[in-house]
């Protein structure tokens, strides 16, 4: 543990046993670097890892404040509580369920949250396709569905959706899934157990992290350069660690839209090969290449090394929860026992609209133009960040992110709650690295906004920079 892992817990044991109260402040930064005998700046991350786990609320003018403590009145409490923290290596952050309550927030400038731009959906289409659902198949689309996902649908994202990723699969290597998260987390139930190594590339997508880690993955990061992940330092990895398995994202990465070279994504599989390693390639926005890209999944012999996940959240819509994982028809069928347990199956409505959607005949026009869109936005953020004083990670030519530095004494947590009041969103860089190396740098989102938009909201974000750095006692919370 960590020292400021060390202080963390100590102050959570004092929370929890009534030290300190609900509403109460805790002792300053000074008194309590005395108290632990540790630096300020060890204070101040102990205070990040709190109020990530929900204990605590603090921003840049005031100490922090308790806000919940934990009861365990009851048995059943008492053991969940006990099991939690046998089965944890690390507590489960909040990441994801705070970037839920981003995607309803009034903010002027949201660029926290990663979707589509709905202004950019074929709405007619979809109108069509679900009043022929509701007219005429209600009772199949309020029925219950298989757990592996209803065959016609599974066909058509065979056929409509990886086809035009150059993958050709027939509908039995298909399991639909309640969103990639749940791909992620099926997968992680049957292969992490506590203590595993899983290699990711750093920054990641920190939803990917949350989850190995909920089940007690040891995660070493790979740094992602201009062309991916370097394969030198993979083989390293691989080399020093028994390594359960390696998560990638070869198109458009999230959180920095970094794509690999096609030499980089080749290495890598070589590598996954020759150390008998399983990939898990998270193809979210894949959509976005060239139309004769590959997906790793596609080259001569990945069938038995790489497991693809998918999901129609990037390129249509997230709320309907429709992902999927490509296997060995065996590995399918295990995931499919999972998943009977967690929710039966994925919802039957969205996995009609889904199906609709694919078969409207009108996608390739769709995605070249949000191809189209996506791009200028990133051109404009990638331009603009670095003129305003901060630089961007790599190179990116399109996706939905681009990842900004911002003064190295920054903390961009509590900067973010000082923005958030100001009606600027962005995700904090933390929770995107294997370590803290990313806690000055965010996310923005671009996808959704417009290049004016993008304009507007980039300079109010410079000028909260300025003015919070320049607040006395705020540099460096
Ligand atoms: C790379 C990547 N994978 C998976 C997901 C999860 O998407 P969903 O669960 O909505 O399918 C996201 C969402 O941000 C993502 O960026």
């Amino acid at each position: 543990m960590r020292a400021f892992q060390k202080v963390a817990e100590k102050i959570r044991l004092d929370i929890e046993n009534g030290v300190w109260r609900i509403g109460d402040t805790l002792s300053s930064e000074r008194q309590m670097a005395q108290q632990y005998q540790v630096s300020r700046s060890t204070i101040r991350r102990a205070w990040e890892e709190l109020e990530t786990m929900g204990y605590i609320k603090w921003d840049a003018f005031s100490p922090p404040q308790v806000i919940n403590v934990p009861q365990w009145p009851t048995a059943i409490a008492r053991s969940s509580l006990t099991q939690w923290n046998q089965a944890q290596t690390k507590p489960v952050s909040s990441f994801l369920s705070d970037l839920m309550s981003a995607a309803t927030s009034q903010a002027r400038f949201n660029f926290e949250i990663g979707m589509p731009d709905a202004s950019l959906l074929p709405i007619f289409e979809l109108e069509s396709v679900i009043r022929e659902l509701f007219t005429q198949r209600t009772r199949e689309v309020f029925s219950y569905s298989p757990t592996a996902g209803i065959d016609r649908v599974r066909e058509a994202i065979a056929e409509e959706f990886l086809g035009r990723r150059n993958l050709h699969l027939s509908p039995d290597h298909l399991l639909i899934t309640s969103g990639s998260l749940q791909a992620l987390d099926l997968l992680s139930s049957l292969w992490i157990r506590p203590g595993d190594i899983v290699i990711t590339e750093s920054p990641t997508f920190a939803g990917a992290l949350q989850i190995f880690r909920a089940h007690g993955a040891q995660i070493i990061g790979i740094d992602v350069g201009t062309e991916g992940v370097n394969p030198a330092q993979m083989k390293d990895a691989l080399s020093r660690h028994d390594t359960r398995l390696i998560y990638l994202q070869p198109y458009y990465q999230n959180p920095t839209s970094v794509s690999m070279s096609e030499a980089t994504r080749q290495a890598l599989l070589d590598l996954a090969i020759s150390y008998h390693v399983p990939i898990i390639e998270d193809d979210a926005y894949g959509f976005l290449a060239p139309g004769h890209s590959l997906p790793l999944r596609a080259y001569k012999g990945a069938e038995e090394h790489v497991i693809y996940i998918n999901t129609f959240s990037k390129i249509l819509a997230p709320g309907l929860r429709v992902g999927l994982i490509a296997g060995p028809p065996d590995l399918i069928y295990q995931l499919t026992q999972i998943k009977q347990l967690g929710d039966l199956h994925t919802g039957t409505v969205s996995q009609l609209l889904v199906e609709g959607w694919l078969r409207s005949g009108n996608i390739d026009q769709y995605i070249q133009a949000v191809r189209k869109v996506y791009a200028e936005r990133i051109q404009t953020a990638k331009q603009l960040l670095p003129q305003l004083g901060f630089p961007i990670w790599g190179n990116p030519h399109n996706g939905f992110y681009v990842f900004a530095e911002l003064p190295r004494s920054l903390s961009a947590l509590a900067f973010h709650q000082y923005a958030a009041k100001r009606d600027v969103l962005f995700a904090p860089g933390l929770a995107f690295g294997t370590d803290d190396q990313f806690r000055h740098w965010i996310r923005l989102c671009v996808s959704t906004a417009n290049p004016m938009a993008i304009h507007t909201g980039l300079a109010r974000l410079s000028r909260l920079v300025k003015a919070y750095t320049d607040t006395p006692g705020s540099f460096g919370l």
